[in-house]
């Protein structure tokens, strides 16, 4: 399981612990995952949104109502880009906020306003974490579906020893790969294809004009991977045509490479009367050349002056 291509919103708000996560956030642009980052004013006194923006490669969000801003409903946007939110540090400020249905901030506006999972990372003191109201809003949130790391024993900055310290970026790593790797397991659970066969097509085709020539097009075949892999997940038996392209396809599909539109064609007719489901997210090239040459056509036109 990998973090690569999960989109991970982070919330930070205004807790020490604030300087931990630049390390979180290069150890997943590392695993090339997507981060975006929204602050609270009170975290931007703890580090600074380009210290955030540098490591995450993004533009951080704190303001609401942000006066340049040409897209007005950046709160919406954000809500539903991610795969996952994550808000660490959690300070009792913010999980009173959004446990009571408060969205005074970009932060919690857009934490109210998702349908995406999000986990909180408290950290605060331990006469914080041990108020009432606080475990009576942790606990609210809970029944509700929201999601916990739960903060870890230790001295803390303010010279107290008990709970209430975030744990370390490498174990909120690895809660987020639990996370992932959970969802994945319920999906495959479902097994709602199974027994199903299914034919996808990817990618591009070329078309030959000379051994060393070819017209084809952009197409990264990435849709089609992504159907298969989605396919795959849900207990298909999966067959993937695919034209030339940089994606690798899991052992568990079956892959037919091909070059050509009519090898394309020609694969999808022999491979289409077993299937239960076509997908043709194949981009085949628009033009074929009327006849390929079999030796290089020789350079007429000189383009460079000085060769
Ligand atoms: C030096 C300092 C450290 C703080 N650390 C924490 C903390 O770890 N956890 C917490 O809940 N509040 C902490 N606070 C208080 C919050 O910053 C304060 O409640 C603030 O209003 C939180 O705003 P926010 O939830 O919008 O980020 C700290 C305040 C200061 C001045």
């Amino acid at each position: 399981m990998s973090l690569s291509k999960k989109k991970i919103l982070i919330g930070m708000t205004g807790g020490i612990a604030c300087y931990k996560i630049p390390y979180l956030v290069r150890a997943l642009k590392k695993e090339n995952a997507e981060v975006k980052i929204i602050m609270t004013k009170a975290a931007t006194q703890f580090i600074t949104p380009l210290t955030m923006e540098t490591v995450s490669e993004n533009s951080v969000a704190v303001d609401m109502f942000e006066s340049k801003s040409y897209i007005a409903t950046r709160h919406i946007d954000l809500s539903e880009w991610a795969d996952v939110n994550l808000i660490a540090p959690a300070t009792a400020n913010c999980i009173g906020k959004i446990a009571s249905g408060i969205s005074d901030d970009l932060l919690t506006t857009v934490i109210c306003a998702t349908i995406t999972d999000t986990i909180f990372s408290p950290a605060m003191n331990v006469h914080m974490w041990e108020n009432k109201i606080t475990q009576r809003n942790i606990t609210l949130l809970k029944e509700v579906g929201y999601k916990f790391i739960e903060p870890t024993e230790g001295d803390m900055a303010c010279n107290h020893y008990g709970v209430g310290r975030m744990p370390e970026p490498e174990d909120l790593y690895n809660e987020l790969l639990n996370y992932f790797l959970k969802n994945k397991q319920s999906l495959s659970k479902k097994k709602s294809l199974k027994n199903k066969k299914i034919l996808i097509t990817a990618g591009p085709t070329r078309e030959q004009i000379d051994p060393v020539r070819f017209i084809s097009n952009n197409s990264s075949g990435k849709m089609g991977y992504a159907l298969a892999e989605i396919a795959l997940e849900l207990g298909a038996e999966v067959t993937l045509i695919s034209g030339p392209t940089k994606e690798i396809a899991s052992p568990k599909i079956k892959l037919i490479q091909i070059k050509t539109t009519d090898d394309l064609l020609k694969a999808v007719k022999k491979e289409y009367k077993k299937t239960d489901c076509l997908i043709m997210a194949a981009a085949p090239a628009d033009f074929t050349p009327v006849q390929t040459e079999k030796q290089k056509i020789k350079k007429i036109i000189k383009r460079w002056s000085f060769l």
